[in-house]
């Protein structure tokens, strides 16, 4: 086994596939200690600084049980409050929360601010979702189709919406665990090449075809995994009402859903807007996996803070 203990967890493109692997295995084994009610005090007297600068239900709920469930402790942090949100330097606040805290997780729209804080802090800097990238979130999908599609060979996965962070993350999960991702994004809403490009170069370790469309049954054709995310993400409220127009086609429907196989599974990562990028047939119906999906939020990103911080 390798160890990660030390590291950031900022993008998965920065982790090998066996290193995702690792964690997926880790998950795995943590989530069965947790079915059985076992205590994993892995993380005694240890804290984590969460910062938040945009809502969340899941990801913050998770890291907070997720620590305590390990035996360590979460610290809740707005920007608000923080001198941060004052203009105190980037730097002086990664130096001084790393004389507190073992470990730093974030949420903010800029990816660079991220990058930035993990250069000066001295603990791992874990992301938890920029603009750019959702790598929690894509560790618990791979988690959640691992689950449920545990003897499938190649999996093919769709993901149909917006070319944002999430799906940014899941090229990089695919590249990363040998799954096929084909994307479809309306014109003009597709992923960010330079994304793309770095996704595809990691593939080739894998074997993972990644592909782009703007036609949603093009990608959804024989899939066995169907994904879509909000139209208007968080920090593109404004452009909600354009985007509606724009995105109805790519809406996930049992009309679209009827080009991949029989049994494929739908996934979101929430919160989803039922009667826009999904409807309530395809999210509430017997192939959705939304809430298993979200539980392994928490054993994924126990397996995050146990193999960073023990
Ligand atoms: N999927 C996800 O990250 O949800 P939250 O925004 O509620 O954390
Ligand atoms: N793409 C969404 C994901 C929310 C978890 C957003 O950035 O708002």
């Amino acid at each position: 086994k390798t160890s990660i203990k030390g590291r950031d967890f900022l993008t998965l493109l920065d982790y090998t596939p066996e290193e995702v692997n690792q964690l997926l295995e880790t998950a795995m084994q943590l989530k069965a200690r947790a079915k059985e009610k076992s205590i994993q005090p892995l993380l005694s007297g240890k804290s984590l600084g969460m910062i938040f600068e945009n809502s969340s239900t899941r990801t913050r709920v998770s890291f907070e049980v997720g620590m305590t469930q390990l035996g360590g402790h979460a610290l809740f942090l707005s920007p608000k409050d923080l001198q941060i949100g004052r203009g105190e330097p980037i730097m002086d606040t990664a130096k001084v929360l790393s004389r507190y805290v073992d470990a730093i997780m974030i949420r903010t729209n800029s990816h660079e601010m991220v990058e930035e804080l993990a250069a000066h802090a001295d603990v791992p800097v874990i992301n938890a979702l920029t603009d750019a990238f959702h790598p929690c979130q894509a560790l618990a999908d791979l988690l959640t189709i691992k689950e449920h599609k545990p003897n499938q060979g190649k999996i093919k996965m769709a993901y149909v919406g917006d070319g944002n962070n999430v799906a940014h993350s899941l090229l990089a999960a695919g590249a990363k665990a040998g799954m096929d991702v084909a994307i479809a994004t309306p014109e003009g809403y597709e992923v960010n090449q330079d994304i793309f490009n770095q996704a595809v170069e990691a593939a080739k370790e894998t074997g993972a075809i990644l592909s782009q469309t703007n036609d949603p049954a093009y990608a959804v054709n024989d899939a066995d995994v169907i994904y879509t995310d909000v139209w208007a993400s968080m920090g593109y409220e404004a452009e909600q009402a354009a985007r509606m127009e724009v995105f109805t086609p790519f809406q996930v429907n049992e009309a679209l859903a009827a080009y991949a196989k029989p049994d494929y599974l739908f996934l979101h990562c929430l919160p989803a807007h039922r009667g826009e990028e999904v409807t309530s047939e395809v999210i509430d119906g017997g192939n959705s996996v939304i809430y298993d999906q979200a539980e392994n939020r928490l054993h994924a990103q126990k397996a995050i803070l146990a193999s960073l911080l023990s």
